[in-house]
């Protein structure tokens, strides 16, 4: 199986409720920056007071921010890894691109995951996250429309994209995402 992958999609597409189950059964690292930050506003560090409120708008947090947290986990881990939420644009993609060339390692696939807004949004109502109510859902949506769309092109260009369909159970989307990364 590919073993540095990459999950693309909307919020509510339920990237990070499969890469948690993939990487748990198959021994990879699970990046996801907006897990991180969470366990920083968490731990009350001052990390944590700078996005809180970036993140409760909806907005994204600064590429620097989030590119020193990869970094710093990209270089101390070597085995497979899954990245969530991240890249979310193109200056975070070539940043990307940059780092894992001085590590001397590359993304195997890209997983989009595509899943309908109503779908997307009743599912986030019901999490109930702190930044899941509807003006800010809303908001996330259309921040993934500008910023973070541009990277489906991008990775199709290199030959890296794989789409699939996120509606129906976890187990049947987890079976469709597994028969894209075999060798
Ligand atoms: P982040 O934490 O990345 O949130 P998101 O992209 O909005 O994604 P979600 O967690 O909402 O959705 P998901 O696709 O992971 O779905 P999930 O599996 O959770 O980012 C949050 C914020 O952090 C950003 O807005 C930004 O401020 C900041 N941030 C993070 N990364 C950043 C970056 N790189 N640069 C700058 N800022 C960054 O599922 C959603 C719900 O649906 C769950 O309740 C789940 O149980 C349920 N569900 C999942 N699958 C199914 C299914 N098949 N059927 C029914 N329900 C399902």
């Amino acid at each position: 199986m590919k073993q540095r992958l990459l999950f693309l999609g909307p919020p509510g597409a339920g990237k990070g409720t499969q890469a948690q189950r993939l990487a748990a059964s198959h021994g990879l690292l699970h990046l996801s920056t907006g897990d991180l930050l969470r366990a920083e506003i968490q731990a009350g560090s001052e990390l944590g007071r700078q996005v809180e409120a970036v993140m409760a708008r909806g907005e994204l947090v600064s590429d620097d921010l989030v590119l020193a947290i990869v970094r710093n986990r990209l270089e101390h881990h070597h085995q497979g890894w899954l990245l969530d939420g991240f890249p979310r644009n193109l200056a975070q993609a070539k940043a990307l691109d940059q780092l894992l060339s001085e590590l001397d390692q590359r993304i195997e696939r890209v997983v989009l995951m595509e899943l309908d807004d109503a779908v997307l949004i009743q599912r986030l109502l019901s999490r109930g996250r702190a930044d899941d109510n509807e003006q800010v859902i809303r908001h996330r949506l259309e921040v993934y429309r500008q910023q973070t769309a541009p990277l489906i092109a991008h990775y199709r260009e290199l030959g890296l994209l794989s789409a699939v369909e996120a509606a129906g159970s976890v187990e049947e989307i987890a079976t469709r995402i597994s028969a894209l990364l075999l060798d």
